[in-house]
């Protein structure tokens, strides 16, 4: 299977690190034109040199801060349009249930489901318009299982799903497709960090890796982390014109983490 994207426009939301990163390169190698995005100038275009330098491709940058408003209208005023919306920038917290205040509620609400609504919000019709686009938004496996140490980030995946559901149905029939991408524990700085906390910082990575999986995430299929080429070959994937008959879905890409057969 050949995927070309070449003449298409892709912002990928918080992608100068981890999965989102990963996706910005993969698409570009793929022929799209790519805007990277973070929230501070330097991280964008350090972002922005790695995958032009690593895939020839045209790659620009935007940086704002998507824990309000105006962040996602800062976007909008720099990229009025675009045919592929990654929907990845995403945040989370570990905190017990009755100690998350409104605020962190709030804050963790607006990074990682208002401001991928407003971005769907405008960026689709315009797609529509055009009878072609791509809207993905990057959820997770806690999604479907909610971490107790953080109800507040698995509440926000699980209503991407709802999100990616109705927007899906509202633009049927257009040539849009909607779709959301559920990876499981992914090799990403982040949780570099938060596995080395929680196995010990002694242990060379790789025996920490498998320590975490087999105490920690024992249903894992694959037995190892994923890798964030993983998750940015399924995103790929579906922001290409060969998964033009994939729309209103949720597709795992968990190493079998998730004991259910469907989705
Ligand atoms: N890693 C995993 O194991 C895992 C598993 C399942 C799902 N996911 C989901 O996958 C997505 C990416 O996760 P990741 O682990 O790859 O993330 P990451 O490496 O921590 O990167 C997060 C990205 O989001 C940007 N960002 C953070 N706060 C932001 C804000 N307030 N406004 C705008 N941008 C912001 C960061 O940019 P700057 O720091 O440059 O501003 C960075 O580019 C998230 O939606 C996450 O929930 C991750």
């Amino acid at each position: 299977m050949q995927i070309d994207l070449g003449g298409r426009t892709a912002l990928v939301t918080g992608s100068t690190s981890g999965i989102g990163y990963a996706a910005a390169e993969s698409l570009a190698r793929a022929g799209a034109t790519v805007l990277v995005h973070g929230r501070g100038d330097e991280r964008v275009s350090g972002a922005v040199r790695r995958i032009r330098e690593a895939t020839g491709a045209d790659v620009g940058g935007v940086a704002a801060d998507l824990g309000n408003a105006e962040g996602a209208a800062r976007i909008i005023a720099d990229v009025p349009d675009v045919d592929i919306l990654v929907n990845n920038a995403g945040i989370f917290s570990g905190m017990g249930f009755f100690d998350i205040p409104d605020e962190e509620w709030q804050r963790i609400f607006e990074v990682n489901l208002l401001s991928a609504i407003r971005l769907a919000r405008h960026y689709t019709p315009r797609m529509v318009d055009r009878g072609w686009g791509r809207v993905l938004f990057v959820s997770s496996d806690s999604a479907l299982q909610i971490p107790t140490e953080m109800v507040h980030y698995g509440v926000t995946k699980t209503a991407q799903l709802s999100v990616s559901r109705g927007l899906a149905q509202t633009v049927a029939g257009t040539g849009v497709t909607v779709n959301c991408v559920l990876p499981g524990p992914t090799l990403t700085e982040g949780v570099r960090e938060f596995i080395q906390d929680q196995v010990g910082r002694d242990m060379p990575f790789e025996a920490a890796e498998r320590v975490f999986i087999a105490e920690h995430r024992p249903t894992s299929l694959i037995r190892r982390l994923l890798r964030p080429a993983e998750v940015a070959n399924m995103i790929t994937y579906l922001a290409s014109e060969n998964a033009a008959g994939t729309t209103g879905g949720a597709l795992r890409v968990d190493g079998g983490l998730v004991s259910t057969i469907i989705p």
